[in-house]
């Protein structure tokens, strides 16, 4: 990326306007996380509801006294260990920090992205981006540039092209304003590293009801039906079947790699849907490491709708 592109990225951003741009989780549609208008631009391009917070994003934790009334241990230990990095962390959000971006919430969620791109951006901006995924709401993220184009295609004024996302999840997100911190969505740090770099637990509920606004059960949802099923042969036994039955179904089984799975998930479910695609047959990987997301993020595209 040469530096003309970060500076007209800049212009765009300080004139209030909507710049997509890589991370290594997957694309983010950002505005100006200091102007609400521009924040509210985001809301009206993803059609998202007013009450689901954004993710502000920083050039580092040099920045978080801007936006956090506190900055507890655990949260202070989390962001030395994993930022730049795929980890959003709710902190008290600061009581001239407009509402706009946190959806009204008292807490705000701060990420340092590790993409270089992202990183340029940032420190060329001098200020927080504001920055949920670049695509619809309800559908699934984006994790290339021509991912952005087909979902936003006019509606972004600007698309930073940072390649393919080497992670291909979304952010974990850590509640640090609770004791013990709760995970509130698996991501790109694995809950076993989370716990490792706090000293103890972390707390999930898993299958309950999550208390981040956004992580609905229906989300991250292709148009093909999701099935998931965990036994590979049993897998392709039940593409066999629906295809008996007149569907246009495909076996989704990378194998064993969770880091794998995750780089091109959403890349998959949308080729699924544009290969026509009615049923997919998944087989999850197992629960370690990145496995715990993309088994979250299939959980979800499985749900009924
Ligand atoms: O990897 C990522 O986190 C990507 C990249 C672009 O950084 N961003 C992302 O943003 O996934 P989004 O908006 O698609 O998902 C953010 C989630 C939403 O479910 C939102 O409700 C939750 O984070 N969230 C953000 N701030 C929050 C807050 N203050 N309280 C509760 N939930 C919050
Ligand atoms: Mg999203």
């Amino acid at each position: 990326m040469t530096a003309p592109d970060i500076a007209a990225a800049v212009t765009v951003l300080r004139s209030g306007g909507l710049v997509a741009f890589p991370t290594e989780t997957v694309y983010g549609l950002g505005a100006d996380a200091s102007n609400p208008e521009a924040v509210r631009a985001i809301y009206r391009v993803k059609g998202r509801p007013a009450d689901h917070p954004l993710i502000v994003h920083v050039a580092s934790a040099a920045a978080v006294p801007r936006w956090a009334a506190a900055v507890p241990p655990a949260a202070a230990a989390l962001a030395e260990a994993c930022w730049p990095g795929p980890l959003t962390l709710l902190l008290p959000r600061r009581a001239d920090v407009d509402a706009t971006v946190a959806g009204g919430r008292d807490t705000i969620g701060l990420r340092v992205p590790a993409h270089p791109l992202a990183l340029q951006l940032l420190g060329a901006f001098d200020g927080g981006i504001a920055a949920p995924s670049a695509n619809h709401f309800g559908r699934v993220s984006p994790t290339t540039a021509a991912h952005v184009r087909a979902d936003l295609g006019d509606e972004v004024n600007l698309i930073l092209d940072g390649g393919p996302c080497t992670i291909g999840v979304e952010s974990s997100i850590v509640d640090v304003t609770v004791e013990p911190p709760a995970l509130l969505r698996p991501g790109g740090i694995p809950l076993e590293a989370l716990e490792a770099i706090v000293g103890g637990p972390v707390h999930t509920d898993d299958g309950g009801v999550s208390r981040a606004p956004g992580m609905l059960a229906s989300h991250y949802a292709p148009v093909a039906r999701v099935e998931l099923v965990e036994d590979a042969s049993e897998a392709r036994r039940r593409v066999e079947q629906l295809r008996t039955l007149g569907e246009r179904a495909e076996l989704l089984d990378p194998g064993p790699d969770p880091d794998l799975y995750a780089r091109h998930l959403y890349s998959w479910l949308r080729a699924a849907d544009d290969g026509g695609v009615t049923t997919l047959v998944a087989v999850p990987p197992p629960a370690v490491g990145l496995g715990w997301a993309v088994r979250d993020r299939l959980r979800k595209a499985a749900a009924p709708r």
